[in-house]
């Protein structure tokens, strides 16, 4: 079943027909290729939660138009159409920019769950669908596509179809030219920083709090990096204004650790500063494919293609270990990722990102991640209820999206006694102090990040049991 973002007002009436013109534009845009296969009409209802008539309905006006296509057993998909015009122009311009993660050890074997967030779950894993494309890459990929030294952009097909995929989910507007593979975005960012060194677009903006992942090897590049705070909008973009920065590293969909969501009018005001100030916007899409009861929102890279790059990975809908990612980026900066990947690396390994693109041509993915929204969805369900009961005190946020929670600690509790006092009972989890900058570490909430993803539901009931008990143990007797 494949995927598609599409945003209707439901409040305001007349939803086949909002349905009809946001796929007419979705085409015209290009963001829906010729011969793109659409959701079926039970899936697509079920995402918009609309009745499967309004969909129908709306299918069946643009196929009368000429606009879709059905045949039986091959579902809908986008009719061949003669002119379909290309991205819009870049505005950020490169040449006029002036010119280690913290080690992850083994939990102990007596654990009786590791709630550190990061990991998906990795049982998961599509093995049967990965192997089949990676046969079906080595039985028939020409020797030259598939082990010759690459294109240091990465394999061409799999450009093709991520370009593809990434309009179809989240609503971003590129080409194959626009799209570097990369090693996860981690891999993505060091890139794409170490480039903004070069042409001297710094200092980095950085939210506070952030991932502490990311800070190691954010310092690697050298660049100069300004803590912004963010509040329950998001990203505060007037505090942004206030600094000199000439990038600014954010994850709006679902902000790391917080889980806010950048609100409508942030996500305006940040796009309007990159435009003001010719500053570029990393949008690290970390978890993007994962959401379960909020409204869908689409990347920033489609709203100002010019000014944003869009960062992504396999690392959370496949595994984090195949270190596959890609960013999306105006044509100057994708150009100097290239050239950069030349230089360094020489680009990377050609089978795995031609079996990723067989996955995303067909329905494989769409249906993975299909069936692992349903899978998270009911681990956040359970690890809710049972923080609300064990923990009653605590402050529960981000539960929308991703795959993990942050929580904060109910008064009077310190973090770090309920890291290690968790700890000594088998249950890892990890605090929030260290992702906030030193000037805002004082004041913040003591917290925990759960990640969820990786972890059964009677794991999750278990250690949140536990976690109850070291949050506020029972008196004796
Ligand atoms: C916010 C955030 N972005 C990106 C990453 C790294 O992702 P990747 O595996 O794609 O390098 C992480 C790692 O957990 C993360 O927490």
């Amino acid at each position: 079943m494949a995927e598609l973002h599409l945003e209707i007002d439901r409040g305001r009436g007349g939803l086949s027909a909002q349905i009809v013109a946001a796929l007419r534009d979705a085409v015209r845009s290009g963001r829906l290729p010729a011969g793109a296969r659409l959701p079926s009409t039970r899936d697509l209802a079920a995402d918009l939660a609309v009745s499967r008539g309004v969909v129908v309905t709306a299918y069946e006006q643009l196929r009368a138009e000429g606009t879709l296509l059905s045949r039986r057993g091959d579902g809908t998909r986008v009719a061949p159409s003669p002119s379909l015009p290309g991205a819009p122009a870049p505005t950020a311009d490169l040449a006029a920019w002036p010119t280690a993660p913290p080690a992850r050890p083994d939990p102990p074997s007596s654990t009786v769950a590791d709630l550190r967030p990061g990991q998906p779950d990795l049982s998961a894993f599509p093995r049967g669908a990965w192997l089949g494309a990676l046969r079906g890459v080595l039985r028939e990929a020409p020797h030259g596509e598939l082990l010759a030294y690459p294109d240091p952009a990465g394999a061409r097909a799999l450009r093709v179809a991520l370009a593809g995929y990434l309009g179809r989910v989240r609503a971003a507007v590129a080409g194959p030219d626009d799209v570097t593979v990369v090693n996860g975005v981690a891999h993505g960012l060091s890139a794409v920083v170490t480039q903004l060194v070069r042409h001297g677009n710094v200092p980095l903006a950085v939210e506070d709090p952030t991932s502490e992942r990311q800070l190691p090897l954010l310092r690697a590049t050298g660049a100069e990096l300004i803590p912004v705070p963010v509040d329950g909008e998001g990203l505060d973009v007037a505090a942004l204004a206030a600094t000199p920065a000439r990038a600014v590293l954010v994850t709006p969909a679902h902000q790391y650790p917080t889980g806010v969501v950048l609100s409508p009018a942030r996500r305006a005001a940040l796009l309007a500063w990159a435009r003001d100030t010719g500053g570029i916007v990393l949008e690290d899409d970390y978890d993007a494919e994962f959401r379960y009861d909020r409204e869908p929102v689409g990347c920033l890279q489609g709203m100002a293609p010019g000014h944003v790059v869009l960062l992504g990975s396999v690392s959370k809908a496949l595994a984090p270990g195949l270190r596959l990612g890609w960013t999306v980026a105006p044509p100057p900066v994708a150009a100097a990722l290239r050239e950069h990947r030349a230089r360094t690396d020489l680009g990377g390994a050609t089978p795995d990102q031609l079996a990723f693109a067989r996955l995303l041509e067909g329905d494989a993915h769409d249906r993975h991640l299909r069936v692992l929204r349903r899978r998270y969805r009911a681990r956040r369900d359970a690890l809710v209820a049972v923080l609300a009961e064990h923990l009653p005190g605590a402050r529960v946020h981000g539960v929308s999206a991703g795959l993990h929670l942050y929580v904060e600690l109910p008064p009077g509790r310190a973090e770090a006694d309920v890291v290690a006092g968790a700890a000594a009972r088998g249950v890892v989890v990890s605090g929030a102090a260290e992702l906030w900058s030193p000037g805002r570490a004082a004041s913040a909430p003591a917290a925990l990040v759960l990640g969820y993803g990786g972890v059964p539901t009677s794991a999750l009931m278990n250690a949140v049991e536990i976690l109850g008990r070291v949050v506020t143990p029972r008196a004796p007797g």
